[in-house]
């Protein structure tokens, strides 16, 4: 247990002493911090002192005892789950609190919790941070992408811990004030909903490969290592490439033909096609993605399924080098559509919310550390550092010429996976998104037509100003 002499010692508190606490806790006392942990849990008090040795780590199981332990004002974060367990562990400490002490909420919680949440403490005096981190166990421990919002002020006073924790890229540090209230969590939410479409898309690159091409896990492992080395050059297809290296212990074969293909969710791609539907802002490739994951957990539904439309995969007749070269620049071209989709719903969401987001800093801060960390990203932050008020990735020249360049490799992937029925939905979509964002021609003319046929819901005419009613079936010819 604690050092009772380490009273009002603590440069800051952690509440949650699972993978993600412990391990940001232990990278803040590398960094020269003097932190305390509290969780219920003795043992995982227990496994965090074990791990600490002689750093200036305190645990504690007793909630009035870790709060002593704390400089004050004090400041405390929450690593829990999402949802109702921080709302109790808020409950929970605030009668031991102080005005101007400080909860900061590191969990992926959903934004509007964390505007409430604010809003309820402010009326206490406590000051409220809701953080978005990234990066895993690892980031964790060895520097994660932070993304904080709330009051400013607040902020200041953590800001030197939150530089020195968070991962660094050229020295820079991977994080930054994002906005006010829930303006963390809102960009961590979108940077999730950006992970669930790239993950998508690299496993129907996964999926092409194994049944278009016939490649076995090694040379699996081989492309997407090679991928790694290029433009596509990015944490998740790293990871990637190990995974097909990996071998089961239990069977001695590659571990990922021993994984359920079911893929859960903790809801943040979810909420993030939520708030882009009420935004109403296109982020088809994300919502994809989500219905992807859902589909994936109709097991006994695709069996049936499979038995009344049976499909027999032929290989693919190509050249399997030159394939692979086009289906690297079909994946480059679906990400930068899918960091477009996530970075637009940034934009109106910031409007909307009044977060006043840098969206180049967004990009500055998911350069390292996050789950989404890519070379792409360099590319994103200068495409915001020449314009501040783009609204569209792809409105931007030099995103422009890239996407132009992977188009056609887009297309012609997507025919030929057609012709062998292998599904590649969130690379279609993506091309959609880009066929349907560069036509100033769309057939919504039709769709209105339809809607005053129907509906009388009146439509607007090219040549006159105002609402239009049409009795369509007067006069039918
Ligand atoms: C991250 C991850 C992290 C977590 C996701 C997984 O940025 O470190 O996104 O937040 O792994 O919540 O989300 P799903 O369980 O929904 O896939």
């Amino acid at each position: 247990m604690s050092d009772r002499n380490a009273v009002n010692q603590c440069d800051i508190g952690m509440i949650g002493l699972g993978t993600m606490g412990r391990n940001l806790l232990l990278n803040m006392a590398d960094h020269g911090f003097t932190v305390a942990g509290y969780d219920l849990d003795k043992n995982k008090v227990d496994s965090l002192q074990k791990e600490a040795q002689q750093k200036n780590v305190y645990g504690e199981s007793d909630l009035t005892t870790f709060i002593k332990l704390l400089k004050k004002p004090c400041a405390i974060m929450l690593l829990v789950p999402a949802g109702a367990p921080v709302d109790a562990v808020i409950n929970s400490i605030v009668p031991h609190l102080q005005a101007g002490d400080l909860i900061i909420d590191g969990g992926n919680s959903h934004f509007t919790d964390t505007d409430r949440r604010a809003r309820e403490l402010e009326k206490k005096d406590i000051q409220f941070l809701g953080v978005g981190i990234s990066g895993g166990e690892e980031g964790a421990r060895l520097g994660p992408s932070m993304m904080p919002g709330g009051d400013r002020a607040a902020y200041e006073r953590v800001r030197p811990i939150f530089e020195a924790v968070a991962a660094k890229v050229n020295g820079d540090p991977c994080v930054t004030y994002l906005g006010k209230g829930s303006a963390g969590h809102y960009v961590k939410m979108v940077h999730n909903g950006i992970e669930y479409a790239i993950m998508q898309l690299i496993a129907e690159s996964y999926d092409l490969m194994k049944h278009g091409l016939g490649l076995n896990d090694q040379q699996l492992h081989d492309v997407y290592a090679k991928w790694n080395e290029g433009k596509l050059n990015s944490y998740l297809i790293e990871i990637t490439s190990h995974i097909f290296s990996k071998i089961d212990e239990r069977t001695h074969q590659p571990l990922i033909n021993e994984i359920v293909a079911v893929a859960d969710q903790t809801g943040t791609g979810m909420w993030t096609s939520q708030s882009a539907m009420e935004l109403q802002v296109p982020i088809p490739s994300i919502d994809l993605a989500v219905a992807m994951r859902d589909m994936s957990v109709l097991v006994k539904q695709r069996e049936q399924a499979q038995k009344l439309y049976p499909r027999n995969i032929p290989l693919l007749s190509v050249d399997r080098f030159k394939f692979i070269n086009e289906l690297e620049n079909a994946l480059f071209t679906g990400m930068i559509l899918a960091y477009a989709q996530g970075m637009a719903l940034l934009n109106v969401a910031s409007q909307k919310y009044n977060y006043q987001l840098d969206l180049e800093a967004v990009a500055r801060i998911w350069r390292g550390g996050c789950i989404i960390r890519a070379k792409l990203l360099e590319d994103i932050r200068q495409a915001f550092h020449a314009n501040k008020n783009l609204i569209n990735l792809l409105l931007d020249a030099n995103l422009a010429k890239k996407i132009n360049q992977g188009e056609q490799n887009l297309r012609q992937i997507i025919c030929q996976t057609s012709l062998i029925a292998v599904p590649m939905p969130a690379h279609m979509v993506s091309l959609s998104y880009l066929d349907a964002y560069r036509s100033v021609w769309t057939p919504a003319n039709l769709i209105q037509a339809q809607r005053d046929y129907f509906g009388a819901h009146q439509y607007a005419r090219k040549d006159s100003e105002g609402k239009f009613h049409t009795e369509w079936e007067r006069n039918l010819t």
